[in-house]
């Protein structure tokens, strides 16, 4: 996080909430007892990102043991994408490198080079109910751009929406490796019983693919 350069954001009321997730995405990442994969040079992909208020956490912890780190987002809508890429500037001469992407993340997906692979899939506050079709497709792509030792990590708001991504995760034959119902989640909606990184699970590649 040091390494990244943080500029003023929109809103800043996600302090507490980023320490939560470094917590419950450290915890969730060692109870999965898997090593992270691509020590040397890892490459995490952060599909639908929005602003991607999370960029300094997965610097920390997904940067931390890595001789190199390069995060790349990408979201649908472009006024957050062009708020993610003035906040999270990497300098040049450090280990972590950014680039945000603005567009339909399947096509972005699609467009990448053949052999462009990433070591984690990063999904946090993944909209299954949004679009069922469209969601399973963004998992779909995820898990062929992944190294066969890569992850899927997903984060979500809802009980009902976590349990349909992660079904259809293994659905699509991933191997699910940890799933954890954060009790310090913050709550956005009693009513709906929405908080904020409220599950988080961990997936492994299929091994067929
Ligand atoms: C619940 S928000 C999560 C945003 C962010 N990850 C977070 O946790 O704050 C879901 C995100 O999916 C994005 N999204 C929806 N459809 C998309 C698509 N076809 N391609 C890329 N992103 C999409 C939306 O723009 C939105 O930012």
């Amino acid at each position: 996080m040091s390494e990244l350069q943080k500029a003023d954001f929109s809103y800043i009321g996600t302090d507490a909430d980023m320490g939560q997730l470094h917590r419950v995405l450290s915890e969730t990442l060692r109870q999965s007892g898997h090593p992270l994969p691509g020590p040397e040079h890892r490459r995490l992909l952060n599909l639908a990102c929005g602003r991607a208020d999370e960029t300094g956490v997965l610097a920390d912890v997904f940067g931390k043991d890595a001789g190199r780190l390069d995060i790349f987002g990408a979201d649908l809508r472009a006024p957050e994408i062009e708020e993610a890429r003035t906040r999270w500037k990497s300098d040049p001469d450090s280990g972590i490198h950014t680039q945000f992407e603005s567009g339909d993340g399947l096509q972005i997906l699609d467009n990448l080079d053949d052999d462009q692979q990433f070591d984690v899939a990063f999904l946090r506050h993944q909209n299954f109910w949004n679009g069922n079709d469209l969601w399973q497709g963004m998992f779909d792509r995820s898990l062929h751009r992944l190294t066969g030792d890569g992850m899927l990590v997903i984060t979500s708001y809802f009980d009902l929406e976590h349990r349909q991504a992660c079904a259809a995760l293994k659905r699509l034959g991933a191997i699910q490796v940890a799933n954890f119902r954060n009790p310090k989640s913050r709550l956005i909606s009693a009513k709906h019983q929405k908080s904020v990184d409220r599950h988080i699970a961990v997936f492994r590649k299929p091994t067929t693919d």
